[in-house]
């Protein structure tokens, strides 16, 4: 949502297509969700730029090994910045920008395989909750922005988006919004 107000266009293109797709139904279920293309584009996006652990989970090397030139020995504590990759000009152009419409027309999805996307990790110990991680937020996104209309309280002039250090990332100032009833 700090993303989506921080980009009305990409808010408005998100609520028509929900809004499109669900007609008056009065909420959008589970199986309305393979029609949502942008959501889960706009999901993506939100988990390139803000990986919910940034670091994914610590792995201990098992063998020596030589990765780019840098010696690796047995035993050693390893990190993987999901957050650097997530950002790496190497891999994405305009990294910093929030662009969901950079993945309306690629394969690359958080599953695993696509290394340059991975807020879920990858391998043996990647998230045995993806799938139900990811319904849950487009799920609850989507309904967000069926729903109501979204505006910042009088008198806020910028979005905050710093966030805390830690495991998890989390907003350090949260988020502050009015949701309206369309047509009232
Ligand atoms: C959007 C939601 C979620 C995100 C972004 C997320 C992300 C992650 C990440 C990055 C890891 C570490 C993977 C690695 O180091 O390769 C992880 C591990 C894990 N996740 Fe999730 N997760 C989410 C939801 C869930 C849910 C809903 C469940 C359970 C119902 C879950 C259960 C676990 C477990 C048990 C592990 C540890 C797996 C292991 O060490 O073998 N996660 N998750």
């Amino acid at each position: 949502m700090t993303l989506l107000m921080k980009n009305p266009d990409s808010l408005k293109k998100l609520q028509q297509e929900v809004r499109d797709a669900v007609g008056n139904k009065g909420k959008v279920d589970e199986d309305d969700l393979y029609k949502l293309d942008y959501l889960k584009a706009v999901v993506k996006e939100a988990l390139r730029l803000y990986p919910v652990l940034p670091l994914l989970a610590p792995r201990e090397s098992r063998d020596r090994c030589v990765l780019a030139g840098y010696e690796i020995p047995k035993k050693t504590l390893v990190f993987v910045n999901a957050w650097a990759v997530g950002r790496d000009p190497k891999c994405w152009e305009q990294p910093e920008e929030f662009e969901p419409e950079r993945f309306m027309h690629s394969s690359v999805d958080y599953k695993g395989t696509d290394f340059e996307l991975i807020p879920f990790g990858s391998g043996r110990r990647g998230c045995p909750g993806m799938l139900l991680g990811a319904t849950t937020v487009e799920l609850a996104l989507s309904n967000l922005v069926y729903s109501f209309d979204w505006e910042l309280p009088e008198g806020t002039k910028d979005i905050d988006t710093s966030k805390t250090a830690g495991t998890v990332i989390h907003k350090k100032i949260p988020l502050q919004l009015m949701a309206k009833v369309p047509g009232r």
